[in-house]
């Protein structure tokens, strides 16, 4: 299998650009996927980037990761902080390394998004830093993926 990362975004995410730009940044979600493809190449992996605003399309996206993909970058948006089912698909591809990704400082925030269902079931979470994040995901998980590699269990 080819070094595949799937980088999913959640609901609303496809408004970045004009949402809330003093939270979110002025970035467009077309940047942010060109951004981790131009990293992806460097590290040597290859990006599947997608956006839904649908919580059951992200869970199929998740299911099919597991049989495709050697991690997951999310930003799963507010389902962060609803959806079991998000934190039921991560468990059910585990041990698939998935880091979460905020833009946004969610402890910085309203109290209704400092917790999240992703991050107890997630390898590691990136907030605050806006879509430098989802780089340094892409950084953490490539460099998983080559320790595992060079273990012999990638
Ligand atoms: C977000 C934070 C969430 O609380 C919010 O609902 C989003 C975006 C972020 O990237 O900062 O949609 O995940």
């Amino acid at each position: 299998m080819s070094n595949i990362i799937f980088v999913l975004n959640g609901p609303n995410l496809n408004m970045l650009g004009k949402r809330e730009p003093g939270i979110y940044g002025g970035e467009t979600l077309e940047t942010i996927g060109e951004d981790c493809r131009s990293t992806g190449a460097k590290l040597g992996i290859e990006i599947d980037f997608r956006q839904s605003n649908h919580e059951g399309v992200l869970v199929d996206w998740i299911q099919e990761a597991g049989s495709k993909a050697k991690g997951i970058v999310i930003n799963p948006g507010a389902y962060s902080h609803t959806s079991i089912a998000i934190h039921d698909a991560i468990r059910a591809v585990s041990p698939l390394p998935v880091a979460e990704v905020h833009l946004s400082n969610i402890h910085a925030r309203e109290e209704f998004r400092h917790h999240s269902w992703v991050s107890s079931v997630a390898t590691g979470m990136i907030c605050g830093f806006g879509s430098q994040g989802y780089l340094m995901a892409l950084h953490a998980l490539a460099a998983r993926l080559g320790a595992a590699q060079q273990k012999g269990q990638g």
